[in-house]
């Protein structure tokens, strides 16, 4: 059973924070009660909030992601969460190298929740500046993986 969800990207001010943000609105909406958190696989921005075009962004849908801050991925984090969910395919290899052997976690793509949007990966909107665009693929993700976790 999963109860704990740890997002997973580069700097941990961009995408992951908004997942974590996002999924833990919906996840109370749907009555789940889930320990969620986010971490970078770079410690560059270890500390910061979130990005301030991300915090905009969120803020216009209903998130208030201000409040969270940086860090960086750390062996305890495999065995601390049931599911670590990378938001594009380096975060899952950068995982699959950080992880310690016999940790239990589960890794998984953020995108393989929503196979019908097509996306393989959500893209980093701290380089695209399209931070609507990741919003929306990122609320998707969390619906589904939500409606996953619910229907358990
Ligand atoms: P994120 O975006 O992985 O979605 O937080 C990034 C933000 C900053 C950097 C890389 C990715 N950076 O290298 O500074």
């Amino acid at each position: 059973m999963t109860r704990s969800i740890l997002f997973v990207c580069l700097g941990n001010i961009c995408r992951s924070p908004t997942a974590e943000g996002v999924t833990r609105k919906l996840a109370a909406a749907a009555g789940l009660d889930l320990v969620i958190d986010s971490a970078g696989t770079g410690n560059w921005h270890a500390g910061e909030p979130p990005c301030p075009g991300m915090v905009r962004a969120a803020a216009v849908s209903g998130y208030d992601i201000s409040g969270l801050r940086a860090r960086q991925l750390t062996r305890a984090d495999f065995s601390r969460f049931d599911l670590i969910v990378a938001m594009d395919g380096q975060n899952l290899a950068d995982i699959a190298r950080a992880r310690p052997p016999g940790a239990t976690a589960e890794a998984r793509l953020f995108t393989d929740y929503a196979p019908e949007t097509g996306a393989t990966e959500v893209p980093d909107a701290y380089y695209t500046q399209d931070y609507s665009g990741a919003l929306d693929l990122i609320e998707i993700c969390a619906e589904r993986l939500v409606a996953a976790l619910a229907a358990r």
